[in-house]
Parts: C-alpha cells; sequence; structure tokens
C-alpha cells in the first residue's frame, strides 16, 4: 500500500477524537452517565471532569454529549472557552455552540434554527452562517439570565422528546482568571437549584486541576458544586483496544511485537496515541505493521513531540556545550521514565553540577520532566520526549 493509494489517517492528532474511534473509559462514563441519568429524571448534576493536557477530557466530553443525546434524551452543548475572558464573550461562544454544534437529531436541530432565527445570518449550502452584531448585542441579556436563556432552549425543543441539556464548559483555562467566572457558575447553579422548577440541567467544567484550585480561591464554595471526575493514562487493553481499531478501520493488522512498542511509548497518553498511530500509518507500505514500522513511526513522532513540546529553548540548551556532558550523563544512565538527580550528578564537575541544577529546574518548567515521590527524583512525563533527548544528545556526539 504506497502512499497515494492509503486510505484516510483513522488518527486525529489534536482534535477530539470522532465518536466511532473512541476507546475505553469505561469508569468514567459510568459515572457520568448516572448523573446524565438524575438530570433526565430532572435533578440537575455538576461535574468537573479534570486530567492533565492531551489526556482526553475534550473528547470524553464531546462522547458524553452523544451518548447522553442517544440514551437520556439531552440537548448537548459543547462550548470551546478558549479566548474568552469575561462573561458576555460565554454568552456569545453558547449561542455560537448551541447552533454550531449541530444535534445528531436533524428535527431537533430544525426546531432549534427556528427558534434562534434571529442569530442567523444568509442560511448557506453548507452549514449555517451566523449573525455575530445580533449575538452580541443580546450577550449583555444572556449572561445576566443564563439559566432563563436555557430555559427558553429547552421550552422549544421538548416537543422532540428532549428531557434536559448537558452544558459542556471545555478548555476554561483562561476565563477561569476572572474571578466573576466562578461566581457566574457558582450563581448559575444555586439559581437553578433553588428555582421551584429547575432546570434539568448537566453542567460539565473540563480543565485541569489548577483551573479549579484557581476558580476555588476566587470563590471558596466553588468547591462544593462539583463531582470530580479525573481522567487517568489509559491501560494496556485500552490502548491495544484503540490501535486495532483505528487500524482495522483500514484493513491493516498490527503485529503482536509492534504493538507492544507502540503502547509502550505512548504510555497512556490518548494524545500520543494519535500522534504515533499516525506517523507509523504513514510509515507502512504492505498493509501489516511490523516492528520496523511501528519504530519508523516512534522516531518520527518523537521528532515532531520533540519539536511541538520541547521549547526551542531547551533545544538551543540541549545543543549548546555546557549541557554536553549532562545529557552525555543522562543517555548513559540505565533507567526508563524516572532517575535520581544524586545519579545523574556523578562524574560531573562543580560547574556542571549547577548547570545540571538549572537543566532540571528548565525541564520541569516546561512539563518535560515532574518531581518524583521521593526526594531529588525526576520523571520524564513522556516517553517519547525521552527518547527525543536521547536521540538529541547522540546527535551533539556525531
Ligand atoms: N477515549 C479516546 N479514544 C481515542 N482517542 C482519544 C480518546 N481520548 C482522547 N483521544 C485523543 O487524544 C488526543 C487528546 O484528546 P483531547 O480530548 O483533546 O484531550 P484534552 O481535552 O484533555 O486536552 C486527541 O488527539 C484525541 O483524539
Ligand atoms: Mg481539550
Amino acid at each position: 500500500m504506497s502512499a497515494m493509494t492509503k486510505g484516510i489517517s483513522p488518527f486525529y492528532p489534536g482534535q477530539p477524537v470522532p465518536v466511532d474511534f473512541f476507546v475505553g473509559r469505561q469508569k468514567e462514563i459510568e459515572k457520568i452517565a448516572r448523573a446524565v441519568r438524575q438530570v433526565e429524571l430532572g435533578k440537575p448534576q455538576a461535574i468537573f471532569l479534570t486530567g492533565e493536557y492531551g489526556i482526553g477530557k475534550s473528547s470524553l466530553s464531546g462522547f458524553m454529549r452523544f451518548y447522553s443525546e442517544k440514551e437520556n434524551h439531552l440537548f448537548g452543548i459543547h462550548v470551546f472557552l478558549g479566548g474568552a475572558t469575561t462573561i458576555e464573550d460565554i454568552a456569545i461562544k453558547t449561542v455560537e455552540a448551541v447552533l454550531k454544534s449541530p444535534a445528531y437529531e436533524p428535527t431537533v436541530m430544525e426546531k432549534v434554527r427556528n427558534a434562534f432565527s434571529k442569530y442567523i445570518g444568509k442560511q448557506e449550502l453548507f452549514g449555517v452562517q451566523l449573525n455575530l452584531d445580533a449575538i452580541k448585542a443580546d450577550s449583555p441579556n444572556i449572561s445576566h439570565g443564563y439559566i432563563p436563556f436555557l430555559r427558553q432552549l429547552l421550552e422549544r425543543i421538548k416537543d422532540e422528546g428532549i428531557k434536559g441539556l448537558m452544558l459542556i464548559f471545555d478548555e476554561v483555562n483562561g476565563i477561569t482568571s476572572n474571578p466573576k467566572f466562578a461566581h457566574f457558575i457558582k450563581g448559575l447553579v444555586d439559581e437553578n437549584a433553588l428555582s421551584a422548577n429547575p432546570l434539568p440541567l448537566m453542567l460539565i467544567l473540563s480543565g485541569v486541576e489548577e483551573r479549579r484550585r484557581e476558580m476555588i480561591l476566587h470563590h471558596q464554595p466553588v468547591e462544593r458544586i462539583f463531582d470530580i471526575v479525573e481522567i487517568n493514562p489509559m491501560n494496556e487493553v485500552e490502548m491495544k483496544a484503540f490501535f486495532n481499531k483505528a487500524f482495522q478501520s483500514q484493513n491493516i493488522l498490527v503485529n503482536d511485537d509492534a504493538m507492544s512498542l507502540l503502547c509502550h511509548y505512548s504510555a497512556g497518553f490518548p494524545k500520543i496515541m494519535h500522534i504515533v498511530g499516525d506517523a507509523t500509518f504513514w510509515a507502512d507500505q504492505d498493509g501489516v505493521i511490523d516492528k520496523d514500522d511501528a519504530l519508523k513511526g516512534i522516531f518520527l513522532a518523537a521528532e515532531d513531540i520533540g519539536r511541538k513540546f520541547v521549547d526551542q529553548q531547551v533545544l538551543k540548551a540541549l545543543r549548546s556545550k555546557d549541557y554536553h556532558s549532562i545529557m552525555e550523563k543522562m543517555g548513559k544512565l540505565p533507567f526508563d521514565l524516572s532517575f535520581k538527580k544524586t545519579d545523574l550528578e556523578k562524574g560531573l564537575s562543580e560547574s556542571e553540577k549547577k548547570k545540571c541544577n538549572n537543566f532540571l529546574q528548565r525541564m520541569k518548567k516546561l512539563r518535560v520532566l515532574s518531581s518524583g515521590d521521593v526526594q531529588g527524583e525526576y520523571i520524564f512525563n513522556s516517553r517519547l520526549v525521552r527518547l527525543y533527548i536521547l536521540l538529541n544528545a547522540i546527535n551533539i556526539h556525531s
């Protein structure tokens, strides 16, 4: 199978995964599904979905939106708040999300579009053109009457059998620094809970744990609003299911030893799985992923990830003469992901030791390394970045 005859790559680095290629997360799904069922019965719920960058928060949110529409008749609104800084921005992005992220059921979407026709500009052949001026003009009102706004939306689609709403606030990174956001969320939940007739609302916030902490700093009671669902790295079974499903969709087989390599270097990180999978997909020539294909893919992915994740600064540092012996030492240490600073320092000169400290701090800041449980222990966050750094250390030499 040459590149010319290949089908489309079943990998989606940098995008929430389509429902068809979503794998695993059974425990997390069950936990959210239980809350969704409560909402279907009329009881509002709020969940904070946490986990580090690239672990699969947006993908799981997207999947739950699909799931709860199918199983529990909730209408889902997936709002990406990246770039939003004010509550009015939230209102604007909510309207956009309602109109741009269509319900899976077309008749529901038709009703939604009718209800919100004033926010739609010219109807285009493909999708809708939004009337941004109209949305902006209404955004102060919507932000002050957010629950009534949602209620009005639900009223319009009730006839279609819709029982409640799922509102996902995703990518909350920027907005949480605005203290008003914490108050807005708390107000939303309280207002709804205290209403004579609460809106069946499944509220999901998705972000790293630091963002939840930040909200609590701004408004302490936020701590009590949410059930927390934490997403962790995938296990071997989930990773295998993913690679098999993705490759099988293009009639490609994966050998056992190749599979072990793909899983080993992905180390449970969905984001890495997609990058490694994609590179391997293009490396393969004959429809069977063997060890060579997997290694080729892994090296390409290491390059790619290194370039994207390891800041230019570190790259320069790695290539500079100063860090030469530190890197060389690191390359020779027999470790997988975690090492002790004292082991790294053995045999380094005093001035190199000082630079070593600096180097480790820099790597931590860039999230390449994190501190281990034991004092003086460091852990590589990604096996591929570790590989990349080793490859670079070798390159310095040659
Ligand atoms: N359950 C899953 N199955 C398959 N791929 C996934 C899954 N979860 C995440 N991914 C993939 O991993 C990458 C990161 O996922 P994403 O949902 O964007 O993470 P986050 O929102 O936590 O940063 C994306 O390429 C996505 O397609
Ligand atoms: Mg995301």
